[in-house]
């Protein structure tokens, strides 16, 4: 039996059935994306680029594509949508709805790369590392300096993890192996993380206000939109560091750069941005921020394996099978799934 896709559904009569065109949202990366390609061009027509959008059934898209009704209106076969990321803020969820396209997302693949990012961000700011590297690279390093970069130490210090679903948890696990105290302010409370000694914040604020780090982990919707802006920023402890692997909306930027600016809070370590890949103007200026371009999920095994998700749930979709991690749709009972 054949678990391929099925055939589109205008395939001559006795002739071997046409294979459903998919297209993709930029020319196909290699690397640990080709074994993944590789099969789903075994399975199906694919057509790397928007060219042959008319005729598509499938579509892989990635983040920052921005994925519309404008574009689904282009395609008017489509009937399945795979993001190879586990955000999908860049699909127009309400337009895959009204024409019962299905979506899938790859989450859980990149949980432990994208916390470990975090850290990397979070040990950046608060040990100086980047301004250290500068000082070395450009002939200013003396020898050792007692009072030299002087930085935050994680242990004993506290950890405010904003959304605590998949990421947010595993941030909150390396930092208890950190011996960091952690609060976390999540929709629901979680009880495994309390198991290990983790405190839910009784409010977002009440987080804002204790916290030595703050890391943000929500999905970008309309409530989360700006979550941070310039009031909750004025709220943060004045040594303390923001960091940002979730998206980049969820900060109000230009409130962001001005704070820092003051220098309150005193870093921020960003690895996503309001309007990326621009910098709000200042940003880049501002030698208390440390600025990396999108790299969460960015090892080789973890973009393999959400490369791998992403074509197993198109091939499901396009085969009428319901797919694993296929995206709640706006009319759909399900609540959104933690990130
Ligand atoms: C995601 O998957 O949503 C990340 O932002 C990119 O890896």
């Amino acid at each position: 039996m054949s678990h391929g896709p099925s055939p589109a559904p205008d395939a001559a009569p006795g002739s071997e059935p046409a294979r459903p065109v998919v297209c993709t949202t930029r020319p196909l990366p290699g690397g640990p994306f080709a074994g993944p390609f590789a099969r789903l061009a075994q399975e199906v027509d694919l057509r790397p680029g928007l060219e042959a959008l008319a005729e598509a059934e499938g579509l892989v898209c990635f983040p920052g594509d921005p994925v519309d009704a404008a574009l689904m209106a282009r395609a008017p076969r489509l009937r399945a949508i795979a993001t190879v990321s586990v955000g999908y803020d860049h699909i127009e969820l309400p337009a895959a709805a009204a024409r019962g396209i299905v979506v899938t997302h790859t989450p859980g693949v990149l949980t432990a790369a994208t916390a470990e990012l975090t850290f990397a961000l979070m040990l950046a700011a608060a040990r100086h590392l980047l301004a250290g590297d500068r000082l070395v690279r450009e002939g200013g390093f003396r020898g050792f300096d007692p009072e030299l970069l002087l930085g935050l130490e994680l242990e004993g210090a506290c950890l405010g993890v904003v959304g605590a679903g998949r990421i947010g948890s595993a941030v909150a696990e390396r930092a208890l192996a950190f011996g960091m105290r952690v609060l976390y302010h999540s929709r629901r409370p979680r009880p495994a993380l309390e198991a290990r000694g983790c405190a839910r914040a009784p409010s977002l604020a009440a987080l804002l206000e204790q916290a030595d780090v703050v890391s943000l982990h929500v999905p970008l919707t309309a409530e989360t939109y700006h979550l941070i802006g310039a009031r909750e920023l004025a709220l943060m402890r004045p040594h303390a560091i923001l960091v940002n692997t979730a998206r980049g909306p969820v900060v109000d930027e230009a409130a962001l750069v001005e704070a820092l600016a003051r220098g309150r809070p005193a870093a921020a370590a960003l690895d996503v941005y309001e309007r990326e890949p621009a910098l709000s103007p200042g940003l880049a200026a501002l030698p208390n921020a440390v600025l990396l371009p999108h790299l969460g999920s960015a090892t080789a095994r973890t973009r393999r394996r959400m490369a791998e998700l992403a074509v197993a749930g198109l091939l499901d979709a396009l085969a009428g099978r319901p797919p694993d991690h296929a995206v709640p749709l706006p009319d759909a009972p399900s609540a959104h799934p933690s990130s």
